[in-house]
């Protein structure tokens, strides 16, 4: 069955086994109403709400996106037909889907993968190499690597309410085996701290987890061999329906530990019909959300009706509301569009088993907290919720507290601290010579590794400093802001990824969640305005155990942190720069910060001198 991704709906043609969707180039200038205004996460929020506040005209306009849309439907019956052979293909525009064999503009979406390809020969090609075979069911195959043990009855089955045939979690008699002491040693040595009732036992390789066959696969295929300390502790405790909150460091795969307890709750259960998800997975940014989308496709590759929908702003919304029609299980959304279409009726979320927010310290702060509640509004109460971050400060961790029930905190290794791998370098620079010194690193033969990111904490200043590197360096350099339209974002993106870039100079868009596996230097040209976003940025530069480097400009405009960064920067061994160690703004902070301390202290410890004190703060007749 050939169904479309987008409007413009090709006609149907059946194919043995597995069908394709036909998907638009979409009329992205016409149907776009989202402002790219802002260049922060905060910015971001302002955009979508912005795009709410807007709703009368946006609607009068997504309407005539949408009878556009369907006109170009109409007329694409009258189109050629779907394609057969690659060559007839013609090359993807930036931004366009990519067939997943050739290269070329994927124009069809494989229903059996979910995957892009641009034509028949390809779709076959593509199903060839998947080992697909239609019909074939994925949720009554046991791995085989783990079918005798999965098999046997444990003293700690879950049943998640699956059918005979479905998955459920059982703890591997391995790990069952293992005494109290060997688990506390595991985790011990991993830096695995838990909180909370009946804490699941870590996982030591995903095997023991006991995954349907073609999940297992997927797994491996997508490199995943053994799993992360994150992913040892969160997945079972994910898998056996438990809210969880999760902090680790950058770079240490949160994603699929969150996301493998998706997809098995999403393979619990058929569709609830269309526009119906079971799964959604919040994030900050279009960024995040477009990698987290390709890494549950990865994950659910070849697995029948496991349909993932990305909607985000900044891209055209008709194909966004035209994938829901099609029984989505997984949806991967920023949080103003998904309200925008959740007021469009279009998605309900009454059916929603499983909610993750991504990066949920940034979630929760001003400009998105409102957004995720209303979403949360639309969620029924039963749900397993899922939280992650590098950093949840205190307070967030309060907020957070309130969307869950019940959970279990999983922390790995120094909460809030930035990555061990990354080595920092802090800079004291004043204002006038930051260019200078940032051409000086860029001219280091030690220091300089493309491709490098510059954060700065402005459009303008971004869009400034990129005419000026390429101008004085030579590098090939480019500017990432939300002023820029989707699909230039993507490419700038996508083309950092293909290192066909040597320098980009990003707002915080890039800060948070995204995975640039090949960049090892990043320059903090601006601090950033919280410690927690400098933990972010700094973890952009060492992925999974890579090591990298971060060089800090640092001077008076960042008094306000510099005892955070005393106290969170020189425990990783850094050093720093007498500037900053000899400010007088430091020893001011830190003074009130020993008074701070002490006062509280005091508060515990009675004393002969704080005993009257105590007894008059408590004494029972005032109350
Ligand atoms: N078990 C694994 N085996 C091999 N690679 C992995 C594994 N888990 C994750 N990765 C890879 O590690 C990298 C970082 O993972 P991920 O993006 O999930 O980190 P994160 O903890 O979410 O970081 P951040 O806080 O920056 O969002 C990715 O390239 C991912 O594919
Ligand atoms: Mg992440």
């Amino acid at each position: 069955m050939f169904m479309p991704r987008a409007l413009k709906v090709k006609r149907p043609v059946q194919a043995p086994g597995h069908g394709l969707n036909k998907k638009s180039k979409t009329d992205q200038e016409d149907c776009d109403q989202i402002n790219l205004q802002a260049s922060t996460q905060k910015d971001e929020a302002w955009e979508d709400l912005k795009t709410q506040t807007d709703k009368g005209e946006h609607l009068t306009e997504t309407a005539k996106c949408e009878s556009a849309a369907q006109s170009s439907s109409d007329d694409a019956e009258e189109e050629e037909p779907v394609k057969s052979f690659k060559k007839s293909q013609r090359w993807p525009e930036p931004g366009e889907p990519v067939c997943v064999m050739c290269g070329r503009y994927g124009e069809y979406i494989c229903d059996a993968t979910d995957n892009d390809v641009c034509s028949l020969e390809c779709k076959a090609n593509h199903l060839l190499q998947m080992g697909i075979k239609p019909g074939h069911d994925a949720f009554n195959v046991k791995d085989k690597n783990t079918d005798g043990r999965t098999s046997q009855p444990h003293h700690v089955a879950v049943n998640l309410g699956t059918s005979e045939a479905g998955y459920s979690y059982r703890e591997d008699p391995f790990i069952s085996g293992l005494t109290d002491e060997q688990v506390e040693r595991i985790r011990l040595e991993l830096g695995i701290k838990t909180e909370g009732k009946d804490v699941r036992r870590p996982i030591v390789e995903f095997e023991h987890c006991g995954f349907p066959s073609l999940l297992s696969g997927n797994l491996k295929k997508a490199g995943y061999e053994a799993p992360t300390p994150v992913q040892m502790q969160m997945v079972p405790v994910g898998l056996t329906g438990r809210d969880v909150i999760a902090s680790a460091d950058t770079g240490s795969g949160k994603t699929i530990a969150f996301l493998l307890p998706v997809v098995v709750r999403a393979l619990e259960e058929a569709a609830h019909g269309v526009c119906s998800p079971l799964g959604l997975i919040l994030t900050p940014t279009r960024e995040l959300a477009i990698q987290i989308e390709r890494q549950a496709k990865e994950l659910v590759m070849g697995i029948p009706n496991m349909r993932t929908a990305l909607l985000v702003g900044g891209m055209p919304l008709p194909p966004q509301l035209h994938r829901l029609k099609s029984s989505i299980k997984i949806v991967i959304a920023t949080p103003g569009r998904l309200i925008e279409i959740l007021k469009q009726k279009a998605l309900k979320l009454d059916k929603v088993k499983i909610l993750v927010v991504d990066e949920v310290d940034t979630m929760l702060k001003m400009g998105f907290q409102q957004q995720v509640l209303e979403v949360l509004e639309h969620v029924t109460e039963e749900h397993q919720t899922l939280l992650a971050s590098a950093t949840i400060p205190a307070g967030t961790e309060d907020l957070a507290a309130r969307l869950v029930h019940d959970p279990v905190r999983i922390a790995i290794g120094e909460k809030n601290q930035p990555c061990a791998n990354v080595r920092q370098i802090l800079l004291w620079v004043e204002e006038p010579s930051k260019k200078k010194k940032l051409f000086e690193i860029l001219n280091d033969n030690k220091l300089f590794q493309p491709p490098v990111v510059v954060f700065v904490d402005c459009k303008l200043g971004a869009d400034l400093l990129c005419e000026a590197v390429a101008k004085v360096t030579g590098l090939t350099t480019v500017a990432i802001h939300s002023d820029k339209n989707q699909r230039e974002r993507n490419r700038i993106l996508k083309g950092l990824l293909d290192g066909d870039f040597e320098v980009v100079i990003s707002t915080g868009v890039l800060g948070r969640g995204l995975d640039l596996v090949n960049v090892r230097l990043v320059v903090n040209f601006d601090m950033p305005n919280t410690m927690d976003e400098y933990v972010h940025q700094v973890g952009r530069a060492g992925r999974l155990g890579h090591r990298g480097t971060a060089i800090t400009f640092l001077n008076n405009n960042n008094k306000r942190l510099f005892l955070e960064v005393v106290n969170r920067v020189k425990p990783t061994g850094s050093i720093l720069p007498p500037q900053l160690l000899n400010s007088p703004y430091l020893f001011e902070q830190q003074k009130r910060e020993s008074q701070k301390n002490k006062m509280q202290h005091d508060d515990i410890l009675v004393t002969k001198n704080n005993l009257l004190d105590i007894i008059k703060k408590h004494d029972r007749r005032k109350k």
